[in-house]
């Protein structure tokens, strides 16, 4: 699929890669609706995108609930006149321990059944969500071709303290392999890029000594750009022969 003819959704569009993949994508004349929950993002994305070749449109909406992403495909549907993308980017950490000793008192403390709901709710079931009303839609309006683009992470590996999401971007990884063999012979692709440490807000948050760190574990000695990881999105979109596979962009750290 030529970039200029995806008319598509990104979630989590109002911060870090998605809104770097929404303008990239607008760049390239293609027709974006960038759904997150966060309201001044997606208002200023706005006034970001205007002037581009394409169009972006915004849409308030928590992936995680089922009624609001029934909701985004409706709207985003209505407003690019039919669908033939998506990439799943929305994403949240809880990081923690499955235990933890207090080194004073002994007290193991444990992670929260919330911090490990709230990132599966996400990070995985707002993936499912997602892909399943737009997939619906495409196969119910014949729209396709069409391609879904799904974000996981180089955590699908294993990452010591992010039980919750090493689980949830595992299940993304495998998902994509599985939909992939299911909606193919509906002409919908489906293609997964798995990001290693990037430089967006949600890294921002880390302690300078843990960001020296990881860095330290990555051949290429540095972290990646947004668009570095947009290359990825763009491979999945363009090739029309893939479907189903993760691509890891990580420096090298799973080496
Ligand atoms: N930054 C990294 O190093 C890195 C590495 C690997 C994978 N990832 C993944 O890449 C994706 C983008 O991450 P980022 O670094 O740009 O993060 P970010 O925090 O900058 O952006 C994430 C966006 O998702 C939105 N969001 C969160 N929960 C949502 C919900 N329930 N519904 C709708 N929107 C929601 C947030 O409001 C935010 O705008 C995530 O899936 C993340 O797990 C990031």
């Amino acid at each position: 699929m030529k970039l200029e003819n995806f008319k598509g959704i990104v979630t989590g569009g109002a911060s870090g890669m998605g809104r770097h993949f929404s303008l990239a994508l607008a760049r390239a004349g293609a027709t974006v609706v960038a759904a997150d929950m966060n309201d001044e993002g997606l208002n200023s994305l706005v006034a970001e995108a205007a002037g581009l070749p394409g169009k972006v449109f915004v849409h308030k909406a928590d992936v995680s609930n089922e009624a609001e992403v029934v909701g985004l495909v409706e709207k985003a549907w209505e407003l690019t006149g039919g669908l033939n993308g998506l990439v799943n980017n929305a994403g949240i950490t809880r990081d923690g321990l499955l235990c933890r000793p207090d080194k004073e008192t002994g007290e193991v403390k444990t992670m929260t059944l919330k911090a490990w709901q709230q990132v599966l709710d996400v990070n995985l079931t707002g993936v499912f969500l997602c892909t399943r009303e737009f997939s619906s839609r495409v196969i119910k309006h014949k729209t396709a071709p069409a391609v879904i683009v799904n974000i996981s992470s180089i955590s699908r590996y294993g990452n010591m303290g992010q039980g919750n999401y090493s689980a949830a971007k595992a299940a993304v990884a495998a998902d994509t392999e599985v939909w992939g063999k299911e909606l193919a012979r509906f002409g919908i692709r489906t293609g997964c890029v798995a990001p290693g440490f990037t430089e967006t807000p949600m890294t921002a948050q880390m302690r300078p000594e843990m960001l020296e760190m990881m860095k330290k574990q990555i051949p290429l000695g540095r972290a990646a750009t947004p668009d570095e990881q947009f290359q990825g999105v763009k491979f999945i979109i363009e090739c029309d022969f893939f479907t189903g596979r993760t691509i890891d962009i990580d420096g090298g750290m799973r080496l």
